[in-house]
């Protein structure tokens, strides 16, 4: 999917760079600019620089940088054209008639996609409810998942029957076009027989209802080991899985006070029939800043139950971290001997659950409590130990106020006064700040050696050329009047004297863009350059931004550079002679130049 150079102008246009970047990072003024701590590398001092006027970011540190569609990029994993398509929706941007994936938008209307599901719904519950159709799916749910009828009906679940035609025929015989059942997502229109198919076949089904009661997706479960394990709807203008949170039409009105948040679909069927209502899933994602928004606007706690196995465990860190960030009270469940909160509650019941619920750690419990079981505090030198160790935790909170509530923690666990306790905290804020600067300057001096560069591979060979081509681009990105000036040939500069091929591909496009209709645009860059990418040319521009004072002797110098070194390239190899008389005239010149300024 390619959009169109003036639609990624208005997307970033329309994006306030700052409300963006500021739901991922804590933000502090200063000057034009606003600072953080990196999110995409860990460092104790801040090195992440956003610039509102120029909308754009880069990190000294890492050298992380681009537009705001780069950083989302970035932190969410996003390919250019999801990035592009993630911010125009949050704009409330339509996308360009053209690039939209024709086979699901069509402009087929929201409200008739509800329609459409409602009536898909209704067929998937009538198949599950007949016994000539639905005894696999009503025994799966009853006998494996233990369902009762009440649960099956409050969730409104279904089957999808095990056939190619079902659901399209139901719909068709109530006036539904094909198309629109495409743009549903819930038929599919097959590449090679041409025919329209459905999506969802011999699967037990779970009707995904939002807040106002539309059923805006499904999710499909097949009921042996096969794979997939479950369908779930692509997103469709009545669909986003990044704000979604499934169950949350039930969820919303007893969850004022806390709200708990699983993996999965069955997590919360299990957990809402064992009078848990206040439970809610992401819909296959990991959770996103948008269902961050959603929980900050619902509740005030949110106690994370991801499954006990390492990568639900990696899930809930991500999902504390981005909840901590919207300023929610986050909590960690610890569920032992079950595998997810589902198998808990089928395992050991309802009030064991209560009980683990009560019990649910903040972040910082349940560190310390890994450090402390690690140590025989009856020994004096582990209680040296566990205290080195819980103050070099505490250290690591940033709020003077949550420092001193550890404190006392860590006092009354570990038996020793809470002032000895502060002087140790305070010392190890001091050694980790030392060790991050440390840390930061061995890195930017890694980056300085061009050695093990992976964006430039032949910067190592070619230093010389490599700092002037940087210098060129630098400039040439920042100033419009360098631009025209190479497109006019007032100065002499074509990818040829660029020597290393990533430099070259760089200024190509650039002067590309500058050509074309829509001008040069720094995030139109994001179509040919990987976001890695990005940050080193962002880094070149950055870099030479204090160059605008005397920028067009530093151009010319520069492009001079590039020129005698790509001549003195070409000369090797050449008659001796000739290279002799080049390195005589530039003697000479630099002679002249020198007794002219002096
Ligand atoms: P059960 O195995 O039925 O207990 O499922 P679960 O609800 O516990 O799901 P699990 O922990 O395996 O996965 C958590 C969630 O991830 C599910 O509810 C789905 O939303 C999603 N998921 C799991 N498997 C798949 C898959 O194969 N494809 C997609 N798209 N999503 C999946
Ligand atoms: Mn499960």
């Amino acid at each position: 999917m390619r959009f169109p150079e003036n639609f990624i102008q208005e997307v970033v246009d329309r994006t306030d760079i700052e409300e963006l970047i500021g739901r991922y990072v804590t933000l502090r003024r200063t000057g034009a600019n606003l600072i953080g701590r990196c999110p995409f590398h860990s460092e104790k001092t801040p090195s992440f620089t956003v610039t509102p006027a120029k909308k754009m970011f880069f990190c000294f540190g890492c050298h992380a940088g681009g537009s705001a569609i780069t950083f989302v990029q970035k932190a969410e994993n996003l390919d250019f054209a999801d990035a592009v398509e993630m911010l125009a929706n949050r704009a409330g941007l339509p996308l360009p008639k053209e690039s939209a994936n024709s086979a699901r938008e069509n402009g087929v209307p929201r409200k008739r996609i509800l329609e459409m599901n409602l009536e898909a719904a209704k067929f998937f519950r009538a198949c599950l409810f007949d016994p000539a159709i639905g005894t696999a799916g009503m025994d799966y749910f009853k006998r494996e998942r233990r369902l009762t009828d009440a649960t099956i009906k409050h969730f409104g679940l279904g089957y999808a029957p095990n056939s190619f035609n079902s659901l399209r025929d139901y719909m068709r015989a109530r006036g539904y076009r094909d198309d629109e059942l495409i743009a549903a997502y819930l038929c599919a229109k097959s590449q090679k027989s041409n025919t329209v198919y459905d999506i969802f076949r011999n699967r037990v089904m779970f009707p995904i209802i939002d807040p106002s009661g539309n059923i805006v997706a499904f999710g499909g479960r097949v009921m042996d080991d096969s794979k997939p394990k479950y369908l779930n709807s692509s997103d469709t203008p009545a669909f986003n899985k990044r704000k979604h949170l499934f169950a949350l039409n039930f969820a919303k009105n007893c969850c004022a006070e806390k709200m708990i948040l699983c993996e999965g679909y069955m997590d919360v069927i299990a957990l809402h029939a064992a009078g848990f209502e206040y439970a809610v899933a992401t819909l296959g994602t990991a959770i996103t800043p948008d269902h961050a928004r959603v929980f900050a606007k619902y509740t005030k706690k949110v106690i994370i139950s991801y499954d006990a196995d390492e990568a639900g465990q990696n899930a809930a860190n991500k999902a504390m971290r981005m909840l901590g960030e919207v300023g929610m009270d986050v909590r960690v469940l610890r569920l032992n001997s079950a595998k997810d909160p589902d198998e808990y509650i089928v395992k050991f019941g309802a009030n064991r659950f209560r009980q683990v619920l009560e019990e649910s750690r903040t972040g910082f419990e349940y560190k310390a409590e890994r450090i402390l079981s690690r140590y025989d505090l009856s020994v004096g030198a582990d209680k040296l130990k566990a205290s080195r160790d819980l103050c070099a935790l505490i250290a690591e909170y940033h709020s003077p106020v949550e420092r001193e509530v550890y404190l006392s923690y860590a006092s009354v666990k570990l038996e020793l006064p809470t002032d000895a306790l502060r002087n140790s905290v305070e010392q190890a804020i001091r050694k980790q700040r030392r060790e991050a600067e440390a840390q930061e300057s061995r890195e930017a001096q890694a980056s300085i050696r061009h050695f093990g560069d992976r964006i430039n591979s032949e910067s190592a060979q070619n230093p010389r050329a490599v700092a002037a081509e940087e210098t060129v681009l630098g400039l040439l990105l920042i100033f419009e009047e360098y631009r025209n000036a190479v497109e006019k040939g007032e100065i002499s500069l074509t990818g040829e004297v660029f020597m290393t091929a990533f430099n070259r591909r760089v200024f190509e496009r650039v002067m590309t863009l500058h050509g074309s209709e829509a001008g040069f645009r720094f995030e139109l860059l994001g179509m040919d350059f990987e976001p890695d990418e990005l940050g080193r040319i962002e880094k070149m521009e950055i870099t030479r931004q204090q160059l605008s004072q005397n920028g067009p002797e530093v151009f010319r110098s520069a492009v001079e550079s590039l020129h005698e070194i790509k001549k003195k390239e070409s000369m090797r190899g050449e008659d001796l002679n000739s290279h002799l008389t080049y390195l005589r005239e530039k003697k000479a010149k630099l002679h002249k130049g020198k007794a002219d300024t002096q």
